[in-house]
């Protein structure tokens, strides 16, 4: 019997999509995202939310190899419950990173077989692997035998080509063979060949159904879905079929979003009132980045999305992106861009 065989015949069953002992929970995932997913953005949606697991931007197996390790890794401990994204395709290379990312303390290590760009693809990473399959089985199995995290993937249903619910199922049992226990769908295919990154965001229709199906025919398999998806309503409905739900684009431009999930999703109370209090709360950790020579406005454009959809908001976004990039920029700039928007009563926690 093959370890597949055996993963879809235990006692557990589709009704009960909870997957247990496999790292931090995923209920609740912020998307990786190259450029946004900062370390200064990360910081952020934990002060809104204990309990959602964030994930860094993809660093390529290369870069963390011949690059400056150091800087690629840098990320705080507040951040935790942490997931590295690695983008690579050479099992001795994804080896090395899934040991080092558990020795710089991260939770999970996670392999992008979703991105489209050309640029990935040329070397092999992202969502041209999805046309091969056992090359990122033997990363997988690498990245396994190489450190006790979690070894996740994070993968679309499909790409031009291989778009067919049998290629998925094949790419899906190929890895799960390998050991993968957690697969994170991008609920739609990537076109490699004439989209854009963004377009390939954008264009191809979501499939959620597909990633219900995967859950309903490897129950014992963790799936979260993501694409797509803005409201806690969505979420719920969501969590109806799979383990998990990950969001990206919302959870940046609307991060305080994320101050309702440990109400919504995890029993417990908000860290946080108001918007106002959250900023507050990363002074301190702004302050020390500007002693070490980080420019204001580096960080702050991950912030500018906190008061997204209320009064002043818009005020406060053009106080920051008119002022923080200036020399010398300091909090003052986020102390006089927080006084253009009006403080609201305390329990006011986001409607997602
Ligand atoms: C600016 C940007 C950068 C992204 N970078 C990555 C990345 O580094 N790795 C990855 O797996 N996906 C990346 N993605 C894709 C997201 O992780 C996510 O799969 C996609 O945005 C769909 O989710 P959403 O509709 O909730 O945004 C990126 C998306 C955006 C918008």
């Amino acid at each position: 019997m093959s370890k597949i065989d055996l993963l879809n015949t235990s006692e557990n069953s589709a009704e009960s999509p909870a997957v247990t002992g496999l790292g931090p929970s995923r209920r609740f995932c912020v998307a990786p995202m190259m450029d946004w997913t900062t370390s200064h953005y990360r910081y952020l949606a934990r002060l809104l939310s204990r309990n959602t697991l964030l994930y860094t931007e993809m660093v390529t197996t290369g870069a963390l190899i011949h690059g400056d390790t150091e800087r690629f890794l840098r990320h705080e401990e507040a951040e935790y419950p942490l997931a590295l994204q690695l983008g690579g395709s050479d099992a001795k290379e994804l080896a090395h990173c899934a040991a080092l990312a558990e020795k710089f303390g991260f939770d999970e290590v996670n392999l992008n077989v979703g991105c489209p760009s050309d640029r990935v693809q040329n070397n092999m990473i992202g969502a041209c692997l999805m046309g091969h399959p056992k090359k990122v089985a033997e990363g997988v199995q690498a990245m396994i035998e190489a450190t006790d995290l979690p070894v996740t993937v994070k993968h679309r249903i499909g790409i031009d080509g291989r778009e067919s619910w049998d290629d998925l199922c094949k790419f899906v049992e190929t890895v799960a063979e390998a050991g993968c226990k957690t697969f994170i769908v991008h609920a739609r295919i990537a076109i490699l060949d004439g989209l854009s990154p963004k377009e390939n965001r954008e264009i191809p229709p979501l499939k959620y159904d597909w990633v219900y199906r995967l859950k309903q025919k490897y129950p014992h398999l963790e799936i979260i879905i993501n694409g797509g998806i803005k409201t806690f309503d969505e979420c719920h409905e969501h969590l109806r079929h799979t383990d998990g739900v990950m969001l990206g684009r919302e959870a940046y431009h609307n991060p305080w979003l994320l101050a309702g999930v440990d109400p919504e999703f995890f029993g417990e109370s908000a860290p946080v009132q108001t918007r106002h209090e959250a900023l507050r709360a990363m002074f301190p950790f702004i302050e020390s980045e500007l002693a070490r020579g980080v420019y204001l406005g580096h960080m702050t454009r991950h912030l500018l999305g906190l008061f997204h959809g209320q009064p002043g908001g818009r005020q406060f976004r053009r106080h920051i992106s008119e002022n923080a990039h200036k020399p010398g920029a300091s909090l003052e700039v986020l102390e006089a861009a927080l006084a253009k928007v009006r403080e609201p009563e305390p329990a006011t926690i986001a409607e997602a």
